[in-house]
């Protein structure tokens, strides 16, 4: 009979002297993510008087998570009707497609519209929120997109940008955006820039509040842009993550959008509600492709089918169920509506604030005005990245490298405490 050792009895030091080299053994550890890896950082620290304003997330005057009432609402509403779990189509929940669409372009928009005459059908499929959108569009652009794959993006841009689209297999450049010295957008910069890229290159457009810089262009200076996209015959590719929160108004801040539409332009869109409906782990957004006729759509909605099945199968249905019920039901579209103004008003009143205490209390002689001038839900301070090693090392202040606030996560309670360590780091 074979004697058997039970594990128990081997000790730990034979254990590790078995010769064993793991597969893994040379994958080498990667950096940590330039926004999510804040929010790991700021964990970690231990001070009372820690704040993130790291990741872009709302928060609450209390500095707590925000769950809109209107979204609880739609919650209960769907508990009682009893919903089943079966899966979506491959392209998501059809009544919130449909209603997300109607969201971005406009009830009578001409890509979706019932009175106006329609230019355009559109395309549209369910997303892992606006990353995934983002991706999937820039896979179909991979797969589809009859010219060279070439895709220009804001200087600077939101970080994930840059490997979703190389990762999907685009060639990227950036064009000229922010411009330093005003603390605004150089649109003399950006108009020469686009014009200058080889004809048919992707545009990649922030449709409002722009991630990081929270410059948007004016509605004239969108208007020249247009134009110049479309005398260089390129392709116009909105990301629409903060529809609501650049103005407080979601139908103004899909100015950019439409307009593009109406002028012709054959957009394509990805669209989020993480912030707007404050969703973010619920992962709910959609891709969507105005296409020329019934029959086109018909044709790009199976590539999109195409592209998801083998990454994800199909999307998760409980947040598109909750956009779904809020955009449809007219009590708790008005309500959510209301609620996306107050979030904006919330964090232009940190704004003011924010300044306010710089000037005023602590007297810096710094120009802050673009604190209060830019929009959305993030400031770019202008801080370097030394001093956001300070802020973070003296103050226990968290936010990304490239200066970029949340203002989101700023409240009554602690902006004073984070303007005295604004004026401190920047100060000499
Ligand atoms: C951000 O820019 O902070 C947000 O869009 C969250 C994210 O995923 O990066």
């Amino acid at each position: 009979m074979l004697s058997t050792i039970s594990r128990a009895s081997v000790k730990p030091t034979q254990m590790a002297s078995r010769a064993f080299v793991s597969t893994w053994n040379a994958v080498p550890q990667g950096p940590p993510d330039a926004i999510l890896g804040v929010t790991e950082a700021f964990k970690k620290d231990t001070s009372p008087n820690k704040m993130n304003l790291g990741v872009g997330a709302y928060r609450d005057d209390g500095g707590k998570p925000y769950v809109l009432s209107s979204v609880k609402k739609a919650e209960r509403l769907m508990l009682e009707k009893n919903m089943d779990k079966e899966y979506a189509g491959i392209t998501g929940v059809p009544s919130f497609t449909k209603a997300a669409g109607a969201l971005a372009y406009g009830d009578n928009s001409p890509v979706i519209g019932q009175d106006r005459h329609l230019i355009f059908q559109l395309a549209i499929a369910q997303s892992i929120s606006g990353t995934g959108a983002l991706r999937m569009g820039a896979e179909f652009f991979n797969a589809w997109y009859p010219h060279a794959k070439n895709i220009i993006v804001p200087n600077p841009t939101w970080g994930n940008h840059i490997p979703i689209m190389k990762n999907a297999g685009l060639s990227l450049e950036k064009y000229t955006y922010f411009d330093k010295q005003t603390n605004g957008l150089n649109i003399d910069g950006m108009l020469e820039d686009i014009h200058k890229a080889p004809k048919n290159t992707i545009v990649l457009l922030h449709a409002c509040a722009h991630n990081p810089t929270g410059v948007d262009p004016t509605k004239e200076q969108w208007d020249q842009i247009s134009k110049v996209i479309k005398e260089r015959e390129h392709f116009a590719f909105f990301d629409m993550a903060y529809q609501g929160f650049a103005s407080g108004d979601c139908t103004r801040d899909a100015y950019a959008l439409r307009k593009f539409v109406d002028d012709g332009h054959q957009v394509v869109l990805a669209q989020s509600f993480a912030k707007n409906m404050g969703l973010y782990g619920e992962r709910v957004g959609s891709f969507s492709v105005a296409c020329a006729d019934a029959e086109e759509k018909a044709r790009v909605d199976s590539q999109l089918k195409i592209i998801i099945r083998p990454m994800y199968s199909n999307p998760p249905i409980h947040g598109a169920h909750i956009v779904s019920t809020v955009l449809n039901t007219p009590e708790l579209k008005s309500e959510w509506l209301g609620e996306v103004k107050t979030m904006a008003d919330r964090i232009i009143t940190m704004r003011n604030k924010l300044r306010g205490h710089l000037e005023n209390d602590f007297g810096s002689k710094k120009s802050w005005n673009h604190i209060t001038d830019q929009i959305g839900m993030f400031c770019y301070s202008g801080m370097t990245p030394q001093q956001v090693d300070k802020i973070k090392s003296d103050w226990h202040v968290y936010l990304t490298q490239d200066g970029r606030i949340s203002m989101a996560g700023i409240s009554s309670a602690n902006v004073k405490y984070l303007a005295e360590a604004i004026h401190n780091v920047t100060k000499d």
